[in-house]
């Protein structure tokens, strides 16, 4: 990814694709044909624990943006990261009606220290069933924050 892109995409509130930007669709791999319309999950990385979607999604269905680091999958398989600001468009009654996704380059530190508390998030949901994943990956991201006296975003905006 070039440090000067943003990689822009719009959903319903039901997460469907309704916008993406050019430099969104040169990094899927997709065209804009296969994605408007479907779950924005089409580009989900499989390393990606389900925690931090989880997070996401409670954040911004209450209103709020929501910084993230994502990995994410072309359809060749490859995969780029990005730190994602994630904010609701909210309707003439005070409630999302869509979402917005504008994303930067990650630096290469960041992504390194975030690879690491995923990979633990990931393995934790993994070991614990499909049942238990978001109760297990939240805990093990709880414990992490709590050391770091952080919280999520703190932690984000500030490695
Ligand atoms: C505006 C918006 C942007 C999103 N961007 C991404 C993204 O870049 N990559 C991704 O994997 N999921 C993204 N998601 C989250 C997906 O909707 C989905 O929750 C996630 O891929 C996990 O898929 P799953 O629910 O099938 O496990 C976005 C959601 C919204 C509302």
């Amino acid at each position: 990814m070039r440090t000067d892109d943003f990689i822009v995409s719009k959903t319903d509130a039901k997460g469907r694709i309704t916008y993406c930007n050019p430099i969104f669709i040169e990094f899927s791999g997709y065209t804009e044909q296969e994605l408007l319309g479907k779950q924005h999950n089409i580009i989900r990385h499989p390393d990606m624990p389900r925690t931090t979607f989880k997070l996401a999604w409670d954040t911004i269905q209450s209103g709020r943006e929501f910084f993230a680091y994502v990995k994410n999958m072309s359809k060749d398989g490859s995969y780029y990261w990005v730190l994602a600001h994630m904010t609701p468009d909210l309707g003439s009654n005070g409630q999302p009606i869509g979402y917005t996704s504008v994303r930067r380059c990650p630096r290469p530190e960041a992504i390194e220290r975030i690879e690491s508390i995923y990979e633990k998030i990931l393995a934790a949901e993994r070991a614990s069933g499909a049942r238990d994943a978001l109760a297990a990956g939240a805990n093990v991201l709880n414990d992490f924050l709590l050391k770091e006296g952080k919280s999520y975003e703190e932690l984000v905006l500030s490695i």
